[in-house]
């Protein structure tokens, strides 16, 4: 009798830590599924990844707010040229003083996953498909991949430029789809042109072949320019200058490949799901009336997702978010297919 009581004692302790080990299993999993706020980051201890995490939630929630109608991205538009055209009242000087913009994520590893709290912000509700490609590229604070533009490097792109041979970043039939674009943009020749992100002075030199007067490359690195109708600048000193009223109006803004980028963390930059927004807006206020936008970004009309953290694309759902206020111009070429917009 006494063997058997020690017995089923014995076989309740070993179910009893069964289930245990079952019951902490499942908690693991289930909270290594969601992905903040511990699992983004792991070289963080949880009490400096909970505090990291909270400090930029509420950055976040102030974006939002600050940047009013235009992350409203449920609000309707009207049909365009190419897409839906969204208007939206832009508080530039708001955007311009919002310093969260222009900070850097600070943190080892750029965030693997979207925050499951930021996903809605960051999908449109759902309407962009998420897909995985992970990059930890830290350029914000430090310096450019090609971190000084000789003149001798110029002239060499753009004798290439003239001759439709210039490989740039992306190949040539890219490089002169851009070129096309820029034919058609009101303010380039002659004028005083923004260009947003550039590793080496490839659209720079399109911007020289074409006759462009001056060009002011805004980076996240650091670049010395030798050019002298090249000036460089990093995020903060663009703040600064509009804040300031240093900055003055340009007669037309370039970007190729970059905006797709912003506010994914991938190259240092702090987690916003409007980050691509607020730059194409602050593009709009710098700009002159009458004055163009040349955009090339991953494009494909009837798909439009983010992979994170490496781009987004866009298609009628974002692109029209993405440019509102702008005017539908021309459509050009390339598989970042150009895009030309007027103010
Ligand atoms: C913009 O262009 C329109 C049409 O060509 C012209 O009537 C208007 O005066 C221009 N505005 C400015 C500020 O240049």
């Amino acid at each position: 009798m006494g063997s058997l009581i020690q017995y089923s004692k014995f076989v309740f302790i070993i179910i009893f830590i069964f289930v245990l080990i079952i019951l902490l299993y499942t908690r693991v999993r289930s909270s290594g599924e969601v992905v903040d706020p511990i699992s983004v980051h792991s070289d963080l201890t949880t009490s400096q990844h909970n505090l990291y995490f909270s400090t930029y939630l509420d950055e976040i929630k102030n974006t939002r707010l600050m940047c009013g109608e235009l992350c409203d991205t449920t609000r309707k538009g009207t049909p365009g040229k190419f897409f839906d055209k969204i208007t939206a009242i832009i508080n530039c000087e708001a955007l311009f003083k919002n310093k969260y913009v222009d900070s850097s994520h600070g943190l080892v590893h750029a965030p693997r996953k979207i925050p499951s709290i930021l996903l809605n912000d960051y999908t449109m509700n759902g309407k962009m498909k998420v897909h995985t490609a992970y990059f930890n590229q830290q350029y914000l604070g430090s310096t450019a991949r090609t971190p000084i533009w000789t003149k001798s490097l110029l002239n060499e792109y753009v004798a290439l430029a003239k001759e439709g041979k210039l490989f740039g970043t992306y190949g040539i039939p890219e490089t002169n789809a851009l070129r096309d674009g820029l034919q058609h943009a009101p303010g380039v020749k002659g004028g005083r042109v923004l260009v947003i992100g550039s590793e080496k002075p490839w659209v720079e030199a399109c911007l020289i072949e074409i006759g462009a007067k001056s060009i002011v490359t805004l980076e996240y690195g650091k670049i010395k320019s030798e050019h002298e109708q090249i000036t460089t600048m990093v995020p903060s000193e663009y703040r600064r200058q509009f804040l300031d009223n240093k900055l003055g109006l340009f007669d037309a803004v370039v970007s190729f490949s970059s905006i797709e980028h912003s506010g994914l963390g991938r190259y240092g930059d702090a987690l916003n799901p409007w980050g691509d927004l607020i730059v194409v807006a602050r593009a709009w206020c710098v700009t002159k009336t009458n004055g163009s936008l040349v955009l090339g970004v991953l494009y494909d009309i009837n798909n439009d997702y983010i992979t994170f953290n490496a781009h987004r694309c866009y298609g009628r759902k974002r692109y029209p978010y993405l440019t509102t206020n702008w005017n539908q111009h021309y459509l050009g070429k390339g598989h970042q297919r150009v895009h030309v917009f007027t103010k």
